[in-house]
């Protein structure tokens, strides 16, 4: 079994699907690994430290996909519309690729990797159940991007995040609002809560409410009954009641905070708008807004995606990519998951490829198989 390590190529990606430690393993599943060349420069995995672990490092793309059957990348393919290579084009046909490869905003590829006959796994639809765990990479990437948010978000602060008492009077505490409690914002919470914050939190799950405290934060409530609760324990759009109640609430909390971290998402629609410029009237001048939504549209009103941008003296943050700022850690991590996901498709003894079809989590990443869409109608971002 031929396996290949692509360098990523689009804008923000800093990350790799392979590391030395995962290529080491891998090979002792049965592959012969080839990784492009510097395809773990920027996440500080040197060639060498693959070469160490066994792989074999190709000069260029096409090298690396002369006789691949699986391909591992982070991000979905580059095609000639994106300009520079078109790794689209090189794929080999009758390959297995497995990556984040976004379906749902990118549907037109989906066509493409049927063409090509490629066989192609979404890691994002993995099921949330227990025997997918260590293979989840929404949540192996949110839990290091909730982390991330905060350290951008203190590096940016003008003030110190813990209470300081000294000679020279007190400093106050930071004051931290967590929008969004899932594996983000519960990260957020624990990062805040380590360097001295005192942390609000709101979601419109009801079970976030026991998570949030036991990590030392204050849940915000919402004056109504309506519960936010959907399937596989993400949250759904609520209704324009209880939006507004939410925006009176948030706002009210809103003025007495110093950093904001906004996470939340609703599977497969645009991220809610938690945040309106108007509601940053209130806010404190030097406030620091993290928009960890921005690349599904935004939980805060004027947040750029890549940029920082200042309304009302209020510092919004739109980086891309947050895990793609702790490139090292996230890849490790990324990799692992892929790692994971490939011993289920491997026969131990034979050495090689065999994907159990009717597995469940075969069967809910699965977008193309042999030249057919199998499905992408689940409930995924
Ligand atoms: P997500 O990334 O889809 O959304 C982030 C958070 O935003 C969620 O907590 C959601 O409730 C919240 N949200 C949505 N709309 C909101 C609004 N209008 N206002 C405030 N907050 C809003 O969620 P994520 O991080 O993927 O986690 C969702 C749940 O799944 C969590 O309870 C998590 O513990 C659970 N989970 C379960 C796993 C398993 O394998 N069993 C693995 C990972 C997560």
């Amino acid at each position: 079994m031929q396996l290949a390590v692509l360098k990523e190529r689009r804008p923000y990606e800093t990350r790799v699907a392979a590391t030395p430690e995962t290529v080491k393993k891998l090979i002792a599943l049965g592959f012969k690994v080839v990784v492009e060349k510097d395809a773990g420069a920027t996440s500080q995995y040197p060639d060498e430290a693959y070469e160490a672990a066994g792989a074999k490092i190709a000069p260029t793309p096409e090298k690396a996909l002369e006789k691949a059957q699986v391909i591992l990348k982070v991000q979905p393919p580059m095609t000639k519309k994106d300009g520079g290579e078109d790794e689209l084009k090189m794929l080999p046909e009758g390959t297995l690729l497995l990556g984040m490869l976004q379906p749902y905003t990118k549907p037109e590829l989906v066509e493409e990797y049927n063409k090509r006959k490629v066989t192609t796994f979404s890691l994002e639809l993995l099921p949330r159940i227990s025997r997918a765990q260590a293979m989840d990479v929404l949540s192996s990437q949110s839990n290091l991007a909730g982390y991330r948010a905060v350290i951008e978000a203190a590096k940016i602060f003008e003030r110190a995040f813990p209470m300081m008492m000294t000679a020279a009077g007190t400093i106050a505490p930071a004051r931290v609002l967590i929008l969004g409690a899932g594996v983000a914002g519960l990260q957020a919470i624990a990062t805040a809560k380590r360097l001295g914050a005192i942390v609000n939190v709101f979601d419109v799950r009801a079970a976030a409410k026991e998570q949030v405290e036991s990590l030392g934060g204050s849940f915000v409530e919402v004056d109504s009954a309506e519960s936010g609760d959907a399937a596989g324990g993400y949250a759904k759009e609520m209704s324009d009641d209880y939006k507004a109640r939410q925006a009176a609430k948030i706002k009210e909390v809103l003025e007495k905070s110093d950093i904001v971290i906004t996470t939340a998402l609703i599977p497969g629609k645009p991220a809610p708008r938690l945040l309106t410029a108007d509601m940053l009237k209130g806010m404190k001048t030097g406030s620091v807004i993290v928009d960890l939504a921005v690349e599904s549209g935004g939980n805060c009103e004027g947040s750029v995606l890549g940029e920082i941008v200042e309304k009302e003296g209020v510092k919004i943050v739109g980086y891309a990519n947050m895990p793609g700022r702790i490139p090292t850690d996230s890849s490790a991590v990324y990799a692992r998951n892929l790692l994971n996901l490939l011993a289920l498709c491997v026969d131990k003894d034979s050495k090689t490829l065999k994907i159990d079809w009717n597995d469940e989590i075969i069967q809910a990443i699965a977008l193309t198989h042999e030249g057919k869409a199998v499905q992408i109608e689940k409930g995924a971002k």
